[in-house]
């Protein structure tokens, strides 16, 4: 099985999938794509020798090249990682149920378009939630919307500030999205 990852910026979270994938049977991690020529995902790509593509909001949205690239790579399942970018249709329709996001918080709360980043966490602050977590769901044309594939959750203690929250979130991303992927590409693989 073939994984395309979507990253616009660090991408911790593809870094984990990468080192996950390398050394697992069931699938390999085929091509990083990113919006953004600055991101340091592409540079964590090339350290694990795999090929990147940049793509500007031209290019994205108004013709196929990322459809062709990913149809001529026999790609099976594209992760968001990071990815800031809504999925246009002609590629929501070209990869059927095969667009997974990770979301920093536990969906359907605190989502939706602007909810990214720290805000997500201030705003889970700023209401004194006493838990939050992380939501891996599928990809349609709304901004974290798509049916939920898994959640986890964390307690938030009374003093825990931002980078805390931050780092509870992370964590949990980091220890659950890679194994996640590779429940979901089993899955795949028993529907054909
Ligand atoms: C993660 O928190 C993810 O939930 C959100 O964007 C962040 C990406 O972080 N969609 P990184 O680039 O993987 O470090």
């Amino acid at each position: 099985k073939r994984i395309a990852i979507f990253a616009s910026g660090s991408g911790s979270n593809a870094q984990k999938i990468m080192e996950y994938f390398k050394k697992s049977n069931e699938a390999e991690v085929s091509i990083v794509l990113s919006n953004n020529p600055d991101a340091y995902v592409l540079q964590r790509a090339d350290n694990f020798e795999i090929p990147t593509h940049v793509f500007d909001k031209k290019e994205f949205r108004d013709t196929d090249e990322v459809i062709n690239i990913l149809k001529n790579l026999q790609i099976d399942l594209i992760v968001l990682a990071g990815f800031l970018w809504l999925v246009p249709k002609n590629l929501l329709a070209a990869f059927p149920n095969k667009i997974i996001n990770i979301h920093p918080a536990l969906l359907p709360a605190y989502g939706g378009k602007g909810m990214y980043g720290d805000f997500v966490h201030k705003s889970v602050l700023a209401n004194k939630e006493t838990e939050s977590g992380i939501t891996i769901h599928f990809v349609n044309e709304h901004f974290d919307e798509g049916e939920t594939i898994y959640q986890a959750r964390f307690k938030i203690e009374p003093g825990d500030d931002l980078e805390m929250i931050k780092f509870k979130g992370q964590q949990l991303e980091h220890q659950h999205f890679p194994r996640v992927i590779e429940n979901l590409l089993k899955k795949m693989k028993s529907n054909l």
